[in-house]
């Protein structure tokens, strides 16, 4: 049972994220949960396996990255083929700094699927994506839109941390792209939202800036794909807030159309 004090000021949180976002008001009769919940029950449930935490370690070679084609709707087979292929990576220099792959987070049978950038210093020491102060934000994000972290699945384009949180290289993405259009493929999101300029530069295969991106409904290989900006942009700038707002409410209603 949660304490009138603590839930308190989790209503007054939720309450100034709202502020910050530029909403002005909010419907009392509004469940937020109740529906999120039935959007995940026309899904299936997540698999039991976990599909989140670091890649394990271990001393036996990288595998071949010859797979076959894969059936539809088994995302937790490929998640483990995926994780297999990503175990002990060493496919660029990021290997040597990492401490943790960062494999991703969530329903792997999500609608909606959230992709960043790479992981910073707090998701290389967890293993898991978006859990440091830019994640907390995210999180808020999602929620903001009655949805919960564990009805989206969270990835990066790169799954290790580039030293002191710089820019991943081309080369970097290169390597590690496969294993972001394997997820992909995997989950079979509804949609996706590319959160950042290189989650969206990699995914469109383009070099135009996230200001012109967003607020377009694109698309990646057949997927609608939304691209806004970043949670760290928004903590640095917090008057932007608003346009990843109005972006939350298109994929919100892009969910809602495509599950009336
Ligand atoms: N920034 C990202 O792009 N990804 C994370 O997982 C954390 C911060």
């Amino acid at each position: 049972m949660i304490g009138d004090e603590k839930l308190e000021k989790q209503i007054l949180e939720h309450l100034k994220l709202y502020r910050d976002l530029g909403v002005r008001w909010v419907r009392a009769s509004e469940k937020p949960k109740q529906k999120a919940a039935a959007r995940t029950q026309r899904r299936p449930d997540p698999v039991a396996r976990p599909v989140s935490g670091p890649v394990p370690k271990t001393t036996e070679p990288a595998k071949a990255e010859v797979r076959p084609a894969q059936p539809a709707a088994q995302p937790d087979k490929f998640f483990d083929a995926i994780r297999v292929d990503l175990t002990d990576c060493k496919r660029c220099k990021l290997w040597s700094t990492r401490k943790n792959i960062v494999f991703g987070s969530g329903n792997p049978h999500a609608d909606l699927m959230f992709v960043g950038e790479a992981p910073g210093a707090d998701e290389d020491e967890q293993g898991l994506p978006f859990v440091g102060r830019a994640g907390q934000l995210l999180t808020k994000i999602i929620e903001s839109v009655g949805l919960q972290r564990s009805d989206v699945f969270i990835c990066n384009i790169l799954k290790c941390r580039p030293p002191g949180n710089r820019n991943p290289e081309s080369e970097e993405i290169a390597a590690c792209e496969q294993f972001l259009f394997r997820q992909i493929e995997a989950v079979k999101p509804k949609i996706i939202c590319a959160l950042g300029t290189f989650g969206a530069q990699t995914l469109l295969r383009t070099t135009e800036p996230i200001g012109r991106l967003r607020g377009r409904m694109l698309e990646y290989r057949g997927v609608k794909l939304i691209a806004t900006y970043h949670p760290a942009y928004l903590l640095r700038n917090p008057m932007e807030k608003r346009k990843v707002w109005e972006d939350m409410l298109v994929i919100k209603k892009h969910l809602g159309s495509v599950h009336p």
